[in-house]
């Protein structure tokens, strides 16, 4: 479900993979995504696994809080395999318009796969693009909302991530921001490190994937608590911030309107 990456900005570079069938528009790669890239064939399984099918309900509750409304503009940063940024397209409808956004090449065309053999006509509304979360391709202003899923802990410069995010949203919008919570009780921390050693690692080196979902305990621990969350969104600008515990206090979900 949720990664630690060694990551940092790439400069754009545009691919001419792009195709109107597919819908993607890839615009920058590079080998710091390549761990992204390596785990997209299971990752969709893996999230149920590991999550017992509740990161359904976990990223409904993130999508309901950007307030997204039919016809609106709206960005999925993050996106990996597209789960909010299909949430978002239901919410959206035919008339709106949804961008999933991701630096992994790989976690976008099962993105884009997922789409296609989908029959729901709303997911017409969404374009997939690659790139780099600190540097994104839009205008500012350009928003009516941003979900971000399990992004925001995995990018390395996380004031520059909130003052992107800042800038492409509109002025009252919101964004939404879920991923695993940082406790502030030692209680629920020792809870999710239980789990993650005992529960997580196991299941997912049954995928060869126990190296990948080992940093999921240094990078929660090197995550913001949800208060620090709040601190940051307003130091970005943010007219308001606040912070959720979900799902038992394991999860968090900033909510911050520009
Ligand atoms: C743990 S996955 C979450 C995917 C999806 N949002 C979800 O909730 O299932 C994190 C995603 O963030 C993307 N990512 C990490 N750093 C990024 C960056 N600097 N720019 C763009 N995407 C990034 C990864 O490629 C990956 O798909």
């Amino acid at each position: 479900m949720a990664l630690s990456s060694p990551v940092s900005s790439c400069a754009h570079r545009r691919y001419n993979i792009s195709s109107s069938s597919s819908r993607i528009r890839i615009r920058c790669s590079n080998e710091r995504q390549a761990l992204f890239n390596r785990i997209s064939p299971v990752y969709d399984n893996l999230n149920d696994l590991l999550s017992l099918g509740q990161h359904r309900i976990w990223k409904r509750m993130a999508v309901s809080w950007t307030e997204a409304k039919k016809g609106d503009n709206v960005l999925d940063l993050c996106c990996g395999s597209g789960d909010i940024a299909f949430l978002l397209s239901e919410k959206v409808g035919l008339h709106g318009k949804v961008t999933g956004y991701d630096f992994s090449k790989d976690q976008l065309l099962v993105a884009a796969s997922r789409q296609h053999l989908s029959l729901k006509a709303c997911y017409n509304n969404i374009v997939w693009i690659e790139g780099d979360a600190l540097d994104m391709p839009f205008p500012d202003t350009s928003f009516d909302a941003i979900a971000v899923g399990y992004g925001l802990r995995n990018l390395v410069d996380r004031p520059k991530a909130m003052n992107e995010i800042f800038r492409v949203l509109k002025p009252g919008s919101k964004v939404s921001i879920l991923d695993f919570n940082k406790s502030a009780s030692p209680f629920t921390t020792s809870i999710q490190e239980w789990a993650i050693d005992n529960v997580v690692v196991p299941v997912a080196s049954n995928y060869g994937l126990a190296k990948e979902y080992k940093y999921l305990k240094s990078s929660i621990r090197e995550f913001l608590t949800g208060r620090e969350l709040e601190k940051l969104a307003l130091e970005t600008g943010f007219s308001h911030a606040k912070h959720y515990e979900i799902g038992g206090g394991l999860m968090g979900n900033l909510v911050a309107t520009r």
